[in-house]
């Protein structure tokens, strides 16, 4: 199904209503997803990025309904990932010529993933094409956002900028525009899809934007890569961006544990309402690590200018999903964000100072050495708890 989203470009992208996991089971999509790619009818035309492999011979037939693929110019890639390139090799089987225009490392990524001598073109941040006597594409280099190779191309006369990955999220809708659809479902997904993906590279995404900004180009449309297509006041969602990159948090501390017996479980409750009783302002989260969605944590992180980890000790360490939990943290890399430990144990107690180095390694500020308590909470247990609440919040 192709849909025309401006008077000379047609979206011919796959709308993915069953994924439900991204990057493998890294990345958890409760919405789906889209892969979009968008033809350029001028008096050239052009064809910027496809479609995730399985879908690869979906997109080409539908392709060849919309138009003679031997009409096709030009080919943009802005990022080679699977999900934006999976179908080039089906479609340069028919084209085979057609020169693909992309970034250097561009070049390289495809050529890693398919091992194919494709008549590249390499371009860098200010190379144009011209594509009819009002229109050209401007080729924006967007290094680590979140790819070497990741690219934008900017449309003038009809002033859309193709961001790929960028401002994307990962939320399937028949109604291709942010306007049209729930605004809570699709921030939601755009601030996962931020925190998750985007937060190691924050400072490049400023960087990058206030390039783009400096460069004055209007913007009418941000045609991303995922989800909907920004063309109600796209500005907002780069207003988002400055402000999640800049070490976003909002007045929340989320608290996740990981627990045996519910021990552990106690004293986060008891933790939470000793932070109540301190601070009747602050947000409060509580995840369980063990049945909780970690890109759904990780988003609750993102927010939050406060976390505290708890987990019971086990085997003279911590549980498997905490650990797997502080290693994903740390290669996300969150800054200023205050942080401390706290668990449960029977008989060693490795836990608290495991999690607390752990919090540490990841880049947290840690504010105490945590709070370790010997089996079940009793009534002076959860008084020690809630004081712990309390005093964390005097050390924020
Ligand atoms: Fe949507 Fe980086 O691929």
């Amino acid at each position: 199904m192709a849909i025309k989203i401006s008077d000379k470009v047609t979206w011919v992208g796959k709308i993915d209503w069953e994924l439900r996991t991204f990057h493998g089971e890294e990345y958890s999509t409760h919405r789906g997803s889209s892969y979009n790619s968008y033809l350029i009818r001028d008096e050239k035309t052009v064809l910027i990025d496809t479609v995730w492999t399985p879908f690869a011979e979906e997109f080409v037939q539908n392709l060849k309904k919309e138009i003679d693929l031997n009409e096709i110019d030009y080919i943009v890639s802005n990022h080679a990932e699977v999900d934006h390139s999976g179908a080039l090799p089906l479609l340069m089987k028919e084209i085979p010529h057609v020169p693909i225009y992309c970034t250097a490392n561009g070049v390289k990524s495809l050529k890693g993933h398919y091992h194919q001598d494709w008549n590249f073109v390499e371009v860098k941040t200010g190379d144009e094409l011209e594509i009819g006597k009002d229109n050209k594409l401007i080729f924006i280099e967007a290094r680590m956002l979140h790819w070497p190779d990741s690219m934008f191309t900017y449309m003038t006369g009809e002033n859309i900028l193709f961001s790929n990955d960028a401002f994307g999220q990962h939320y399937a809708s028949n109604k291709l525009f942010n306007d049209l659809v729930d605004q809570c479902e699709l921030y939601q997904e755009a601030i996962k899809y931020y925190a998750n993906i985007l937060t190691p590279f924050s400072p490049l995404v400023t960087n990058k934007i206030k390039e783009v900004l400096s460069f004055n180009l209007p913007v009418d449309m941000i045609a991303t890569s995922h989800g909907v297509i920004w063309r109600d006041n796209p500005a907002q969602i780069i207003e988002k961006y400055l402000e999640w990159a800049d070490n976003y948090q909002e007045n929340q501390i989320t608290i996740v544990y990981e627990t045996m017996w519910d021990a552990t479980k106690k004293m986060a409750e008891a933790i939470a309402e000793g932070i109540r009783e301190a601070d009747k302002d602050v947000t409060v989260k509580l995840y369980n690590i063990g049945i909780t969605d970690k890109n759904d944590m990780v988003t609750q992180l993102f927010k939050s200018k406060a976390i505290l980890v708890g987990c019971s000790t086990v085997n003279k360490s911590i549980m498997s999903g905490t650990g797997a939990l502080m290693a994903m943290v740390k290669g996300i890399g969150f800054k200023k964000k205050k942080a401390a430990a706290f668990g449960s144990y029977g008989w060693s107690g490795e836990s608290v100072p495991m999690i607390t180095e752990k919090l540490k390694e990841a880049k947290f500020e840690v504010v105490d050495d945590g709070l370790s308590l010997l089996w079940q909470p009793d009534d002076e247990g959860i008084e020690k708890c809630k004081e712990y609440g309390r005093q964390f919040v005097s050390k924020l």
